[in-house]
């Protein structure tokens, strides 16, 4: 079989991860789904599983092709691209129909399994989530055609956000699945141990308090490593979250992506000290009804924001270390 991982990174460390991996080997291997996503903030681990998930799959594929989207090549670059993997001699066509019935029969004649990483880069910075750069729409048929006509085939597509026509797809009972990447969990104490954090006591807190994505993590440690001596107690004494430079960095990069009203909305939510109701972001930020759920559904896809139910009323609360940055900024 082939595996064409091209920039892929390489994985050096790896924990954890056990149940996400055999849910997405289920679904790919066993149940077959014809397309899942992939879905996580920044940092979570989410390129990282697939890769891993590769080694685990890969006797079951004839075709095993890792691509990120990361620089937004057009569907015509990157069609042509994986019709080159399977017949490198043919002559490629610029017709995007043409392009999309030739992929067509290799996914039906082979088993392949095709990652998209970097999804959310096809869609457009300063707009609310979810919609496609211009230029770039035709993805959305592509992924659609890919759910909705028959083959042996499966795409995992990676990405920050929520992509539109799989969730729709979804509901409507296709065989798609998503999985939605959270905390490393336990496994993140092998991160403070990397980096020869002390206290042990105090690590779940240390990983509790930077919900246990992997990327923030590693930051912290390092800060703890060289300004506190590995102490993590010393380093949680303090009664606001430490944001190290490195990661205020990593997250001002990702805000500068959102829209002007989404940032207004969450640097409100930020201010406040109970999770909100829609009724008070209304109220709080002036702005219609109709643009307040635009803003909210916008922030939920992109995993910003998390809505629970409380005493009927549903309210949102903003990720904690988003809320401690945006709160600073002010
Ligand atoms: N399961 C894991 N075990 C160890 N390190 C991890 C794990 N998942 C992610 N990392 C590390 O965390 C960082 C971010 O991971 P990455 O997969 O790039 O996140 P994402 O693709 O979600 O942005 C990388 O440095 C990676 O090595
Ligand atoms: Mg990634």
């Amino acid at each position: 079989n082939i595996i064409d991982l091209d920039k892929a990174p390489e994985i050096i460390n790896f924990y954890g991860r056990t149940d996400e991996l055999s849910t997405l080997s289920k679904w790919i291997v066993s149940d077959r789904f014809r397309v899942i996503s992939l879905l996580g903030i920044s940092g979570i681990g989410k390129t990282t599983l697939s890769l891993k998930l590769i080694q685990q799959i890969k006797t079951n594929f004839n075709y095993i092709i890792y691509r990120t989207l990361r620089f937004s090549p057009t569907l015509t670059t990157t069609l042509t691209n994986l019709l080159e993997i399977f017949a490198p001699e043919t002559e490629t066509s610029d017709n995007i129909e043409t392009l999309l019935s030739q992929l067509q029969k290799y996914l039906e004649k082979y088993r392949c399994c095709i990652i998209f990483d970097d999804v959310h880069k096809l869609f457009a910075p300063g707009k609310l989530s979810g919609q496609y750069k211009s230029g770039y729409e035709d993805y959305r048929d592509f992924f659609q055609l890919l759910v909705t006509v028959s083959h042996q085939s499966c795409l995992l597509l990676i990405s920050r956000e929520k992509i539109p026509e799989i969730t729709k797809l979804e509901t409507e009972n296709y065989p798609v699945q998503t999985l939605i990447l959270g905390s490393l969990g336990a496994a993140a104490n092998e991160i403070c141990q990397k980096h020869q954090l002390v206290d042990r006591e105090s690590w779940e807190k240390l990983i509790n308090n930077y919900q246990g994505n992997p990327r923030w993590l590693d930051i912290v440690a390092t800060t703890i490593q060289e300004l506190f001596s590995g102490q993590v107690a010393e380093f949680l004494e303090y009664e606001t979250l430490i944001l190290p430079e490195a990661l205020q960095a990593e997250l001002e990069q990702q805000l500068q992506h959102l829209s002007p009203v989404e940032i207004r909305v969450m640097e409100q939510i930020a201010n406040q000290n109970q999770p909100i109701s829609m009724g008070e972001i209304i109220r709080k930020s002036e702005l219609s009804i109709q643009e307040s759920v635009n803003v909210i559904q916008s922030l939920k896809k992109r995993l910003l924001l998390d809505g629970q139910l409380e005493n009927n009323l549903t309210v949102f609360t903003l990720n904690p270390v988003w809320k401690e940055y945006l709160k600073n900024k002010l």
